[in-house]
C-alpha cells in the first residue's frame, strides 16, 4: 500500500532510541523528511545513521530537553515546517501516591503532559494553513486500564488523552488528524529499567519480571518497536485521514475492555 507520505515533514520528539528511534525509522522508509530530537546530539548520532544506513533520509537532528518549555520552542522552530508530529519522550519513574512529593509530580507533568500541549500549540497553525496535518501522541495502555506502580503515567497520559481528544474535534476541519497509540509492554530501554526496578523492590529476578510482563498478554510477549512504528506510519499516512479522536491500543490483547 503506498502510504503517499513522500515528502512529507515530520518532527519525531524523544527520537534518539526506543517507540520514537522506531517511528522515525518507519516514517523514513515511507520517504518522510525527518527532524529528530532528544536531549543526547550523540544518541540521536545514533540514530540517525542507523535511518540513513537503512532509507537513504539524512534526519535533522535537534538537541533538547521537551521538559522545559524554552527547548519546546526552540526545537519546533529549528524543525521547520511541521507536517507530522510525533510527540514522545521518556517516561517518568515507577512508584505509587506517596512515594513522590510535589516536585517529582510537577517534573512528571512537565515530562508528559506539557510537552504535548507546547509541541501542539507550536505546530498547529503552519498545518492550519496548509489545510494538513498529523498529530500522533505516544501515550500508554495504561490509559485504557492503569497501570500497577506507574501513578504518575496513568495520570498525565490520561490528560494527554482528553487534550489529543479535544484537539481533534477543533481542528479536523482543516486536514488535521489527531490520535493517540497507546502500547503495552514493548522492548526498550524503559521496559528494561521498569524491570530492573521491580526486580530491585521484590524478589523476583529481572528476568523473571521480563517473563512476567511478557505473560501479561494473551499475545504472550512484549511488543516490538517496529510494530508501534507502523501503527504510527499508517495514521501519519494519507490513508488514515478519516481516523482521528482515537486512542489506539498496541498491546499483544492486554487491555481487557470490549472497546
Ligand atoms: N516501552 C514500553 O513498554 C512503553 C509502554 C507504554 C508507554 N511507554 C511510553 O512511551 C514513551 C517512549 O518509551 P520508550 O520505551 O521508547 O522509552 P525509552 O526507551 O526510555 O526512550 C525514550 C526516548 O525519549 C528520549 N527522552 C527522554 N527524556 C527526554 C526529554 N526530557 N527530552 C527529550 N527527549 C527525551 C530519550 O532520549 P535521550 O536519553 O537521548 O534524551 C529516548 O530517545 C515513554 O514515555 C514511555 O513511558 C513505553
Amino acid at each position: 500500500m503506498d502510504l503517499g507520505l513522500k515528502g512529507r515533514r515530520a518532527l519525531v520528539t524523544g527520537a534518539s532510541a526506543g517507540l520514537g528511534a522506531a517511528a522515525a525509522m518507519a516514517l523514513a522508509a515511507e520517504g518522510v523528511e525527518l527532524a529528530i530530537c532528544s536531549r543526547s546530539l550523540k544518541r540521536l548520532g545514533i540514530a540517525a545513521e542507523k535511518i540513513y544506513k537503512a532509507t537513504g533520509i539524512q534526519a535533522r537532528l535537534l538537541e533538547g530537553d521537551i521538559s522545559k518549555e524554552d527547548d519546546v520552542h526552540r526545537v519546533v522552530a529549528e524543525a521547520g515546517e511541521v507536517d507530522i508530529l510525533i510527540s514522545n519522550g521518556g517516561g517518568p519513574p515507577p512508584g505509587q501516591l506517596t512515594e513522590h512529593d510535589a516536585a517529582k509530580w510537577q517534573e512528571a507533568a512537565n515530562l508528559v503532559l506539557r510537552p504535548a500541549i507546547t509541541l501542539t500549540r507550536d505546530v498547529i497553525d503552519g498545518m492550519v494553513e496548509r489545510k494538513w496535518g498529523r498529530l500522533i501522541y505516544i501515550t500508554s495502555v495504561g490509559v485504557l486500564q492503569p497501570i500497577d506502580n506507574l501513578i504518575l503515567s496513568n495520570t498525565y497520559r490520561a490528560g494527554v488523552t482528553g487534550f489529543c481528544k479535544t484537539v481533534s474535534n477543533n481542528y479536523a476541519k482543516y486536514g488535521i488528524t489527531a490520535n493517540c497509540v497507546c502500547p503495552g509492554y514493548t522492548a526498550t530501554e524503559r521496559l528494561e529499567n521498569l524491570a530492573k526496578d521491580q526486580a530491585a523492590k521484590s524478589d523476583q529476578t529481572y528476568q523473571q519480571v521480563m517473563k512476567q510482563f511478557a505473560s501479561l498478554s494473551p499475545a504472550g510477549r512484549v511488543g516490538k518497536p517496529e510494530e508501534l512504528a507502523a501503527l504510527i506510519a499508517f495514521l501519519a499516512s494519507e490513508r488514515a485521514a478519516y481516523i482521528t479522536g482515537t486512542s489506539i491500543p498496541i498491546d499483544g490483547g492486554l487491555a481487557k475492555a470490549l472497546i
